[in-house]
């Protein structure tokens, strides 16, 4: 079976076959391949504004017959597994499954299943389409990745977008920093940097949402001295290179990761990133579709 959970399930030439497929049928260039015959099943346990409908309207595009699982009204709530669930789902006649789920790695327990998963994000473990669609905005902008200098700022350790895309972009060759206060460092992935020590530098400067739900509760946050010293203030926008970059997977903390009247700035592709997922989502069902020969 040919999954899509984490971005060690993509070889570097199914990476950039992903991005240019996006980019063309962002540029019209290309048509998805229609399949009226083939149902998807949308299971998302965790909430999403993005991931959810850029998906779905993907879908559309690719004409799947859609079964939006609502898991609020689901027999999840009696108790029923995850296992259980999706294999109910595939003896219903769903083709695909797109999950997402709070745990990490929820996709083990599904290696029973006859039908191929799409990770829309697996707690704080990886979210290979958010990865996949920052990808393709990098590239839009530069045409490549070798020796690009991205900075991943923020909340690192519950952050699955940091993840993909450190695996990712290092594989590609770009030089990844991180710049996040010490409780949100992770030290499997490296140690942070001053953010004022390098952002003249930086090609991308990716980032991320302080994740209040993942903390601990009681823990308090002072959102403008996070602000002053992590977040993309207008001083720090304004040393940023020419043609610099600012990526957010978004939703945004307004005012804490990123100055409010920074959001829609020149440099800043915040929406585009969201209306590149609708095309790299197609892209990834097509592959998906392709390589399990359904
Ligand atoms: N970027 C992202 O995953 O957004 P949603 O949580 O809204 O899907």
């Amino acid at each position: 079976m040919f999954n899509l959970v984490q971005m060690s399930d993509l070889t570097d030439e199914q990476i950039f076959a992903l991005i240019k497929q996006a980019l063309a049928l962002k540029a019209g260039t290309d048509r998805i391949q229609e399949r009226e015959d083939l149902y998807v099943a949308n299971l998302f346990f965790e909430n999403s504004t993005r991931t959810k409908h850029s998906f779905e309207i993907a879908e559309k595009h690719l004409k799947l017959n859609i079964i939006n699982f609502e898991t609020s009204t689901s027999s999840v709530n009696k108790g029923e597994s995850l296992y259980d669930t999706c294999k109910t789902l595939e003896m219903l006649g769903c083709n695909l499954l797109v999950i997402r789920h709070g745990e990490n790695a929820y996709y083990q327990q599904l290696q029973g299943l006859n039908i191929p998963i799409v990770s829309g994000g697996d707690g704080s473990g990886e979210h290979p389409s958010q990865c996949l669609l920052d990808l393709m905005t990098i590239y839009e902008q530069f045409k490549t990745f070798t020796n690009l200098k991205v900075a991943i700022v923020g909340d690192i350790k519950n952050s699955r977008v940091a993840r993909s895309n450190y695996y990712a972009l290092t594989r590609l060759g770009a030089q990844v920093s991180f710049v996040c206060p010490p409780e949100y460092t992770d030290p499997t992935l490296g140690a942070s940097v001053d953010f004022d020590q390098i952002i003249e530098q930086v090609d991308v400067c990716m980032m991320l949402r302080v994740q209040h739900e993942r903390h601990e509760q009681g823990l308090s946050f002072a959102a403008q001295s996070y602000h002053q010293q992590y977040g993309l203030t207008k001083e720090r926008y304004a040393r940023l290179k020419e043609q610099a970059i600012i990526l957010h997977p978004a939703p945004v903390n307004r005012g804490v990761e990123i100055d409010t009247d920074l959001v829609e700035a020149p440099k800043s592709r915040i929406f585009p990133q969201m209306r590149n997922g609708m095309f790299m989502r197609q892209a990834i069902l097509s592959l998906i579709i392709n390589e399990n020969k359904l």
